[in-house]
């Protein structure tokens, strides 16, 4: 299979708590070793909503990067960098917006929910109407293969998707295109050129996705081909031109099945978070004073875990035996509701520990985070100064 890239990015509004954990983190530090990945911070996109309260992004951005180390990611296997600090960001933005449809951003589900949602604010920006274009700048610039998001994602990769394809369509173009397509086609050997003819057929005649994924693992596995040629025989197999910008996929990220303090999901804005850096005394204090099932006025009162946020939380936290003993001593009011909540609080401090222990050495030395970002944005950089290359000369931009 050819080499997946993978890319994701974050907000900087505020901590981090479980719910990022269980959803968005848990799934990274697995994609880490997995995939070549590059998680950054998009704090541009944070001003689209937070433009004036600059103050919490600039101190997020540094709390969220602990928080993303703290829970495990490795920045000897992922690159970790600040979407502000690789302007070329900013420059294919442009050059993407000068060939996206305003009705394409419009459209986008996102753009009227958020205004709604967040009606305090004015979005009527040029910024916040941009937004997914800058996104989609984010995933084109590094060619990747795969975005985890969440579920109100999709359609900004989709939008990436058709805007990969408009560029390519309309840049991919070049003199004599087919002439050269053959050409590269024969410098894969007879052998693989018969196969690549095959596939090629097979895909434009039946529409066969699997001849068009397994030809565009084997154009990737040549190792004497120039990247041109390879573009040209990528863009071939399809029919148009040569394929400059990819079209990612997405890979939805598993939904976090945390539940806040209050039993719905967690969520900075119905307040009832587990922050990952929260002080054992706090966790202690917040799940002490959970809400329980209400039918238990008095110890001995019966009550029902269903009833019951803690419940929702021993579905994580316990093991069989301690939900045994839950269900047993809730229902026939043999347990103490504060009895019930300590193995819930021993998970989740549990849990948090190795990420607080982790975290002291960021905090107590921000110049190690700030190392590694900086690290990050040399290499993002330089797989932006390329792509950058190759979008400039494709937009008659070559000249210097
Ligand atoms: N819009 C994403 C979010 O709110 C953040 C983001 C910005 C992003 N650029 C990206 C995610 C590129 C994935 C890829 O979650
Ligand atoms: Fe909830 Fe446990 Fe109290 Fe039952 S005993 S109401 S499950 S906290």
């Amino acid at each position: 299979m050819a080499v997946e890239r993978v890319l994701s990015g974050m907000r900087p509004t505020g901590n981090l708590h479980l719910g990022h954990y269980n959803g968005v983190l848990k799934n990274w530090l697995r994609l880490q070793h997995e995939h070549e990945c590059f998680f950054f911070v998009a704090d541009w996109h944070a001003l689209t909503t937070h433009y004036d309260t600059p103050e919490i992004i600039e101190e997020s951005v540094w709390e969220m990067v602990i928080d993303w180390l703290a829970a495990g990611v490795d920045p000897s296997s992922a690159t970790v960098f600040i979407q502000s600090k690789v302007p070329e960001h900013a420059e294919l933005n442009t050059l993407l917006s000068m060939i996206t449809p305003l009705s394409w951003l419009e459209r986008v589900p996102t753009y009227k929910d958020q205004q709604e949602k967040l009606s305090g604010k004015d979005l009527a920006t040029y910024g916040f109407l941009g937004y997914p274009l800058l996104q989609s700048a984010d995933i084109l610039m590094y060619k990747a293969t795969q975005v985890p998001v969440g579920e109100d994602q999709i359609p900004h990769i989709e939008l990436t998707r058709e805007i990969a394809r408009r560029f390519n369509h309309i840049y991919g173009k070049e003199a004599g295109f087919e002439d050269k397509a053959k050409e590269a086609i024969k410098k894969l050997g007879k052998k693989r050129a018969k196969l690549y003819e095959e596939m090629r057929n097979s895909h434009q005649e039946s529409g066969d996705d699997e001849a068009l994924e397994s030809a565009r693992a084997m154009i990737e596995e040549q190792q004497n081909l120039s990247m041109g040629d390879k573009e040209r025989l990528l863009g071939y197999l399809e029919g148009g031109g040569k394929i400059i910008l990819l079209e990612p996929e997405y890979k939805l990220t598993p939904a976090s099945k945390m539940p806040g303090l209050d039993g719905q999901k967690m969520s900075k804005s119905y307040n009832n978070t587990i922050s990952l850096r929260e002080s054992p005394d706090d966790v202690t204090k917040k799940i002490r004073t959970m809400p329980t099932d209400p039918a238990r006025v008095r110890r001995t009162d019966p009550g029902d875990p269903v009833n019951c946020p803690v419940w929702q939380l021993h579905e994580i936290y316990s093991d069989d035996s301690v939900q045994d003993w839950v269900q047993t001593g809730c229902k026939s009011g043999g347990i103490g509701c504060i009895e019930c909540k300590q193995p819930v609080i021993d998970g989740v401090l549990k849990e948090l520990k190795p990420m607080q222990e982790r975290a002291v050495q960021y905090t107590e030395d921000p110049s190690l985070v700030k190392n590694i970002v900086a690290e990050g944005n040399e290499k993002a950089r330089k797989v932006a100064r390329e792509t950058m290359r190759d979008v400039r000369d494709a937009m008659g931009l070559g000249y210097s």
